[in-house]
């Protein structure tokens, strides 16, 4: 990966990650990608984002994202990314992503775009369920672009859905840069371990406003009527019947939050085999997940009752962004000519009449 002549070798590399902030995180959240940041934020410079102007149908969701915003920035202190070492970033607060998204758009194609198989589908959906689809729905793809641009971002960790967003991001790195010089650093994805995780139903993904997520927030007693609430293999009907650990939540959930192999590699024998209970299985899950969760719930606690403090937060993360916004965009504008008033009337182009 190339470094651009702007930046010192001595630089920490930096991370840009973020999500659409309409509503508070679950544990799908932890799993496939808070988990991964707090690994990550001691090594590198970590720029967390609230992409706010990217929530889909923004403007019929402006009271969601209004709440979700602080949400989502309780739900980030909770798991313990720490502002004192990483930027929280209102997107709209640093509006030369918006300025850059408006310059970075002529180097990506609409074609390219229109391949990209996690528009194809999010376009689909939209298709299906409003009039005329807004063109925010083709600017934001250049926007996230922009997000990983702007701070000049090393890595990028992502879901596996995000890749071709990815791909996009450092074709359009590289188109620029070929053109008018070392501007961008091309970045580079990193998927995280965990898939997405499916959600208490078992019926698909877990998703916010699904009815079928565990929240980050849930208190001890929703996590246990949840967890008990799970469904699992649904053709067993005693506990002595053997049941089917493959594709079932319960131990989905197990694997991905039970520290303790020995117990549920113990569990999984004795589940196939008809010898333990669903409520005995379910159980150790919720005495696994409330170990995680706990301290989660209590440090959100902490931090949701001081507002104050957690306003300071977002507008230092978000002032120091914006500074680098504007270096950047000012260097973008340099590179694309666009001083015109530096030097007066240039000499005119070639075959000019
Ligand atoms: N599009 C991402 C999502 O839906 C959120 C996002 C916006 C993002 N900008 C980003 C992710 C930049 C990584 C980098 O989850």
């Amino acid at each position: 990966m190339s470094e651009p002549a702007n930046t010192s070798a001595a630089e920490r590399r930096r991370i840009l990650t973020g999500l659409r902030p309409s509503g508070p995180s679950h544990v799908g959240h932890y799993a496939g990608a808070f988990s991964q940041w707090l690994e990550l934020q001691d090594e590198y410079e970590s720029f967390f984002l609230l992409a706010d102007y990217q929530v889909s149908d923004y403007a019929d969701n402006l009271p969601w994202i209004r709440w979700g915003l602080w949400e989502v920035t309780l739900d980030w202190l909770g798991v313990g990314l720490d502002p004192d070492i990483s930027h929280f970033v209102i997107e709209s607060g640093v509006p030369e992503f918006a300025e850059l998204t408006l310059h970075l758009s002529w180097f990506l194609g609409l074609g390219h775009l229109q391949r990209n198989p996690t528009l194809k589908a999010e376009l689909a959906d939209l298709e299906a369920t409003t009039k005329s689809v807004p063109v925010a729905f083709f600017n934001y793809p250049v926007m996230q672009i922009a997000n990983i641009l702007l701070p000049l971002a090393h890595l990028v960790p992502v879901g596996d859905d995000q890749l071709p967003h990815i791909e996009m991001t450092r074709d359009v790195a590289i188109r620029f840069n070929r053109r008018f010089g070392d501007t961008f650093v091309v970045p580079e994805a990193r998927i995280g371990a965990v898939p997405r995780l499916v959600g208490i139903d078992g019926k698909g993904k877990m998703g916010t406003s699904a009815g079928n997520a565990i929240f980050l927030k849930d208190s001890e007693d929703t996590l246990r009527a949840k967890v008990r609430s799970m469904f699992t293999d649904p053709k067993r009907l005693r506990a002595t019947d053997p049941g089917t650990v493959e594709g079932n939540p319960v131990f989905m959930y197990h694997d991905a939050f039970n520290p303790n192999t020995d117990e549920v590699d113990d569990l999984k024998a004795r589940y196939r085999t008809g010898r333990v209970g669903d409520v005995e299985v379910k159980d150790r899950l919720f005495d696994a997940m409330n170990a995680l969760l706990a301290p989660i719930r209590d440090r959100r606690e902490h931090w949701a009752a001081r507002p104050d403090d957690v306003r300071d937060v977002l507008a230092a993360g978000t002032a120091a962004t914006k500074r680098r916004g504007e270096a950047l965009v000012e260097q973008v504008r340099t590179a694309l000519s666009l001083d015109y008033l530096r030097d007066g009337p240039p000499p005119p182009p070639e075959g000019a009449p």
